[in-house]
C-alpha cells in the first residue's frame, strides 16, 4: 500500500522563489527513506506539504489515503492524529513537565473530555505507556521533571516520545538529529528504525548527515534546489555517488548530482 503519493508536486512561495520543483514519488508501507539535499533544497518544504500545513501550488499529494490537496480542517486533524511529527527545532512546551509534554501526542485521539481529564490525572495504563515511550529515550529519571530544565538533546528525545506515544502509522521527521550529540542522535533513530523493522511502521526522515541516513535508510531521495536527483537505495547511492567521488563525504553540501530523476524505480508504471 502506498503510504505517500506526489505527482508533480510544487511548490511556489509569494515573490517567486520555487520551494519544490515538481516532485514525483511514491513511498509504500513499510519504508524507511531518508531525505537528503543541502540547505535550501526543498526538504522542508515537503515535509510542511506532507503535514498540510501548506497546500501545493501545482501537482498532486497523497498522504495516507488522503488527498492533502483540498482537505477540510477536521479532515486535515484526523489525518495528523495518524501521523506521528518532529520538528527540527526543539518543540516542546518548556514549562510543562516531561510527562505532560509526551500525553499532548495522544491529544488528537481522544475527547476534549479524556484530554483534559489526562492533564489532571492519568489512569495505571496511560502512566505505564508514557514510562516505556520515556525509557526507550533514556528518559525514565525525567517524568515529572520540566521540559525547561532538560538539555537541547533531552527536549528532542521528549519530543520524539510525544510522536511515538500515540503509536503513529506514519512517522516524519525533519531533521530531528540535526542539533543533537551523536549519542542522542543514535538514541533517537534507533527507535524510528525499532518501528520501522517491528512494527511495520513507514518512516520519512529529512536529514543532512550523509553517514545516518546511509546507516540507517534502506531508500534514499535526494533533493537539490527543489527537484530530485536520486531516488534509489541507500548502498547504491553510496557505490554510484560517495565511493566513486573518492572521497569521504561529510556533508550533503558535498554531494555532486545534478541531473533531475523523473520519479524513481517504484515510479516505473507510471
Ligand atoms: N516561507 C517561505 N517563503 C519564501 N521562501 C521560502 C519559504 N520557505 C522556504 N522557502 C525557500 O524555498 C526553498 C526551499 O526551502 P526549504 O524547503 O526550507 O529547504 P531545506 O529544508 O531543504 O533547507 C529555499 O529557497 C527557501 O529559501
Ligand atoms: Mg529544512
Amino acid at each position: 500500500m502506498e503510504v505517500i503519493i506526489a505527482r508533480e508536486l510544487t511548490k511556489k512561495y509569494p515573490g517567486g522563489i520555487t520551494g519544490l520543483d515538481g516532485l514525483t514519488v511514491k513511498i509504500n508501507q513499510g519504508e524507511m527513506v531518508g531525505i537528503l539535499g543541502p540547505s535550501g533544497a526543498g526538504k522542508t518544504t515537503f515535509f510542511r506539504l506532507l503535514t498540510g500545513v501548506i497546500t501545493p501550488s501545482e501537482g498532486e499529494l497523497t498522504v495516507l489515503g488522503r488527498p492533502i490537496g483540498r482537505i477540510t480542517n477536521r479532515a486535515l486533524s484526523r489525518l495528523r492524529s495518524r501521523m506521528g511529527v518532529v520538528y527540527q527545532h526543539h518543540n516542546v512546551i518548556p514549562a510543562m513537565s516531561v510527562a505532560r509534554n509526551v500525553l499532548m501526542g495522544l491529544l488528537g485521539q481522544v475527547s476534549l473530555i479524556k484530554a483534559l481529564r489526562m492533564l489532571f490525572h492519568l489512569t495505571k495504563d496511560e502512566k505505564a505507556a508514557v514510562e516505556e515511550v520515556l525509557a526507550r529515550l533514556d528518559l525514565s529519571d525525567k517524568l515529572y521533571s520540566r521540559c525547561d530544565e532538560l538539555s537541547g538533546g533531552q527536549q528532542q528525545r521528549v519530543a520524539v516520545a510525544r510522536a511515538l506515544l500515540a503509536d503513529p502509522e506514519l512517522i516524519l521527521a525533519d531533521e530531528p538529529i540535526a542539533s543533537v550529540d551523536p549519542r542522542t542522535a543514535q538514541l533517537i533513530l534507533d527507535q524510528f528504525l525499532r518501528l520501522n523493522r517491528e512494527k511495520g511502521k513507514t518512516v520519512v526522515l529529512n536529514l543532512h548527515q550523509v553517514d545516518f541516513a546511509l546507516k540507517y535508510c534502506t531508500r534514499l531521495l535526494v533533493l537539490r534546489q527543489g527537484k530530485l536527483v536520486y531516488d534509489g537505495d541507500a548502498a547504491g547511492f553510496k557505490e554510484t555517488h560517495i565511493y566513486n567521488q573518492g572521497f569521504a563525504l561529510d556533508s550533503v553540501e558535498d554531494i555532486d548530482i545534478l541531473e533531475p530523476v523523473k520519479g524513481g524505480a517504484c515510479c516505473e508504471q507510471w
